[in-house]
């Protein structure tokens, strides 16, 4: 599973998950599941595009992996946005928070232990 930490001006950006219903209305930074044979920058890639409408580029790791009760793991990276303008496609919303709104949103639970490196990238705190 692969994440995504879009910070543009020292604000993160987060989406609303819709599913689900445990999870819905929470936050996380968008991203997905890998597919057979897809590298983790590929499907980072893909998933952006369906869920955001946006292309990026980069991927420097951010975070520990956070081991998912399945045996797999989540890994987040630093992405640039390259092209497009992040709509919530396959979200409930879209929001850019600073350091100190990142402290307070309710995150989903897998990407909570992200918070201190993420901060380090923003701004407000
Ligand atoms: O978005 P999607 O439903 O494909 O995500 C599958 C699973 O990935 C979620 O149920 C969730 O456990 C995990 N996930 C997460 N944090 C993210 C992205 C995905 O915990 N930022």
């Amino acid at each position: 599973m692969v994440a995504a930490a879009i910070i543009v001006d020292g604000r993160l950006l987060l989406a609303q998950r819709t599913r689900p219903p445990e999870l819905a209305g929470l936050w996380e930074l968008p991203g997905g599941k890998a597919e057979a044979g897809e590298s983790p920058e590929d499907a980072l890639r893909r998933e952006l595009r369906e869920e955001l409408g946006v292309e990026v580029s980069g991927g420097d790791r951010i975070g520990d992996d956070v081991p998912l009760p399945d045996g797999r793991v989540l890994r987040a990276y630093r992405v640039e946005l390259v092209s497009g303008t992040p709509a919530a496609l396959d979200h409930a919303e879209l929001r850019w928070v600073d350091g100190r709104e990142l402290g307070e949103i309710d995150l989903v639970g897998n990407d909570r232990g992200w918070v201190p490196d993420l901060r380090l990238h923003l701004n407000g705190w």
